[in-house]
């Protein structure tokens, strides 16, 4: 009897649930399912997209990864609104409601978070904080402050609703979306128009050495815009900037230049280190050719016959080209010395050393200084010329094998024919 009564009643409390599942409980996918937000709540059932769209983007978002939801960035009252069916009561401005902020309130509401130290560090103490002084600092943030709503404000680069880490690959401004980013505005000639200032950036970017590298190849030691401009301090970067810029990642070439005769020249003429020979956006692969006095040097724009720029920059090319051209017959002899069978990893490996004084040397280039530059160049020459002293060496030493092979060949032969001949000889001869 106890047994049948315990069946039955599992039997009663599973239909309920197979009902309740069924008709009361709304299916598993539909969005409407209640969180208790009323933001949210009342949000997600907006026939409004504009209104409904914000909840649907922050699924994606950082800030609802950590736990913050709309009314940490809007203020208001998620407890209340939904049973009551009226929003203001959630829209409450004693609760420091702010609905949508405009253009030119988004960098203070951005940065009641995002400057205050102590809350941020409560999150990720790595973070900096320092966003809304460098906006501030920046062309567009000191646009917006005269009331310019076509800047770049925060959300213009981030986005609204649906803001990811910089480090995800699909964000806005993870390294190599910030030129696109930059562009959705700046290469726009009609947006920018009444700016004055050009529009060919992208451009100009996308075909330059860095761009080609990030953009083309996924290198993403290549600069974007925002390496050079600052992430939210984009100014066009100043004279001392720009070599800081550049030299980041270019160090050693900045750090010729720095104690080169052009560091104190440049400043006084008022031209960028690094731009004033390899431009900004274009920056193209350099040339040998922009070396020495020819007529695609660099260096004779501004040093003509006579002055001591002229004659250096006449000298560092002609030693350019000598440890080119020793590279070029190291490399040729060695490969014929492989070719007749000797062994040359020794010299390969000295070669090495040589081939490695030729890119150094490209980079002395920026010491503006013989003695400097011969340093790197001239014991490339020097380390060239052993292996070509070697390389003949070694053919020499060929050419006598083959020599002695040539004259012990047919000695071989002729000992060999004449014993042939003696045992045949031999053989008619033999008696039966
Ligand atoms: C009962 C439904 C309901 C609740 C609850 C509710 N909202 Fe709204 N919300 C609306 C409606 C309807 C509008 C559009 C009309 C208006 O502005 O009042 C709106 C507009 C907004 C806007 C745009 C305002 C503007 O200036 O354009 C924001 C932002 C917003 N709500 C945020 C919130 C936040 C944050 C909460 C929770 C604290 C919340 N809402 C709770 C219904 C609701
Ligand atoms: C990280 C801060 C942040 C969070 C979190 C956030 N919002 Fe917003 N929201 C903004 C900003 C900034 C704007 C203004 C965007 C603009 O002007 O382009 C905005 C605009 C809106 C608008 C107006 C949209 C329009 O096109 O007019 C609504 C509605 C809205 N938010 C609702 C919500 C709701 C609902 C949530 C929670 C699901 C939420 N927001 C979470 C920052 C936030
Ligand atoms: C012109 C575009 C642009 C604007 C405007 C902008 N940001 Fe950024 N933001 C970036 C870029 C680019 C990065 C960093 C990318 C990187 O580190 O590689 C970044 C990074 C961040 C980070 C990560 C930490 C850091 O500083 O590197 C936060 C947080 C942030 N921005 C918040 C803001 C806030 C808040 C505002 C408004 C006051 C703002 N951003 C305005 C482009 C922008
Ligand atoms: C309520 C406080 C708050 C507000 C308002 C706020 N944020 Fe955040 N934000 C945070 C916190 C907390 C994080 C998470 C930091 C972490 O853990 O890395 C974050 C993360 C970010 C990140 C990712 C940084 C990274 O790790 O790469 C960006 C970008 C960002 N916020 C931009 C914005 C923008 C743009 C606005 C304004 C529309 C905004 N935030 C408004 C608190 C806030
Ligand atoms: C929402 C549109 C928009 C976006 C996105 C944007 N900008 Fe701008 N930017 C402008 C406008 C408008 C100006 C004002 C033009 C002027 O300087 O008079 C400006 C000015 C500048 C200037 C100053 C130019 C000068 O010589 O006066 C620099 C540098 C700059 N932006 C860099 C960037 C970089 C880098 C990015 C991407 C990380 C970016 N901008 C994203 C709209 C934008
Ligand atoms: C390798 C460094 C570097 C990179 C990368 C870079 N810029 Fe520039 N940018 C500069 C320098 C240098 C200037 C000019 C400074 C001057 O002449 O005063 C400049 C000037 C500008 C200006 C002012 C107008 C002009 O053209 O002179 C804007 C706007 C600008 N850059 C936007 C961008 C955008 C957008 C990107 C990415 C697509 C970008 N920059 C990439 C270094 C860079
Ligand atoms: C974020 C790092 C970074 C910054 C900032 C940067 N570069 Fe580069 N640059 C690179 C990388 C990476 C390459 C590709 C190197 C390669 O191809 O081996 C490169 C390539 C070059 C080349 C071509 C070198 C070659 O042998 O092909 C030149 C010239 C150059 N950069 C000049 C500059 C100048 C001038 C600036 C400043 C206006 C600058 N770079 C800023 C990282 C940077
Ligand atoms: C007076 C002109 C001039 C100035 C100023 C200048 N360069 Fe160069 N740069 C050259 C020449 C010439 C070459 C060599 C081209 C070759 O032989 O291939 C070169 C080559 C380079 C290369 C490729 C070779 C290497 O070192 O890997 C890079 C990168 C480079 N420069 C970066 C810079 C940076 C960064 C600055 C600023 C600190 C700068 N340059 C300033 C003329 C200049
Ligand atoms: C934009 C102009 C400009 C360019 C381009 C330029 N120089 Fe100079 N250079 C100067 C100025 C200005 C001085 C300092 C005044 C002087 O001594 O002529 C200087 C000085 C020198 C000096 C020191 C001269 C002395 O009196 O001690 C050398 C060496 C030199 N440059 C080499 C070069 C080489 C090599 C190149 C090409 C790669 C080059 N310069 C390209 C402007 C330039």
């Amino acid at each position: 009897m106890k047994m049948t009564h315990s069946i039955l009643r599992r039997l009663l409390v599973a239909i309920c649930i197979a009902v309740l599942g069924a008709f009361v409980l709304p299916p598993q996918d539909a969005h409407a399912k209640p969180t208790g937000n009323s933001c949210v709540d009342c949000h997600s059932e907006m026939p409004d997209k504009q209104l409904s769209d914000p909840v649907k983007g922050v699924e994606s978002d950082i800030h609802h990864a950590k736990g913050l939801g709309c009314q940490d960035c809007h203020g208001g009252d998620p407890t209340k609104g939904m049973a009551e069916g009226d929003p203001e009561l959630a829209h409450n401005p004693a609760k420091g409601f702010v609905g949508s902020p405009a253009s030119k309130d988004i960098p203070g509401f951005c940065a009641k978070c995002h400057s205050d130290v102590e809350f941020m560090k409560r999150y990720n103490p790595k973070l900096r904080v320092d966003q809304l002084l460098e906006y501030r600092s920046s062309k567009h943030g000191k646009l917006l402050e005269t009331g310019d709503g076509k800047v770049a404000t925060c959300v213009s680069c981030h986005g609204v609703h649906g803001i990811l880490a910089v480090s995800d690959t699909r964000s806005p401004v993870f390294r190599a979306n910030v030129p696109g980013t930059c562009a959705k505005c700046h290469a726009k000639a009609g947006y920018m128009k009444q700016y004055g200032i050009p529009t060919d950036q992208f451009d100009l970017y996308k075909s330059s050495v860095h761009g080609m590298k990030l953009l083309e190849k996924g290198d993403l030691a290549a600069p974007a815009c925002n390496n050079c401009h600052g992430n939210h301090g984009a100014t066009p970067p100043g004279l001392t900037s720009i070599a800081f810029a550049c030299g980041e990642c270019h160090a050693n070439n900045r750090d010729f230049f720095n104690q080169s005769p052009h560091k104190e020249a440049y400043a006084k003429m008022g031209l960028g280190e690094c731009t004033s020979c390899h431009n900004h956006h274009d920056i193209a692969k350099p040339t040998d050719a922009m070396l020495g006095v020819g007529e695609r040097a660099l260096c004779v724009r501004c040093h003509s016959q006579g002055d001591k720029g002229f004659e250096t920059a006449a000298k560092m090319a002609v030693e350019l080209d000598t440890l080119k051209l020793t590279l070029t017959l190291a490399h040729e002899l060695l490969t014929r010395a492989e070719r007749g069978g000797i062994n040359v990893r020794l010299g390969k490996y000295d070669l090495h050393a040589a081939d490695d004084a030729l890119i150094k040397a490209r980079t002395a280039i920026h010491y503006f200084d013989f003695d400097k530059f011969h340093e790197v160049s001239g014991s490339g020459v020097t380390e060239a010329r052993q292996v070509i002293t070697q390389g003949e060496e070694a053919l020499h030493d060929l050419r006598i094998r083959q020599i002695g092979l040539g004259v012990s060949v047919p000695i071989i032969l002729w000992v060999a024919l004449a014993l042939y001949l003696r045992i045949r000889r031999m053989e008619r001869e033999k008696p039966f």
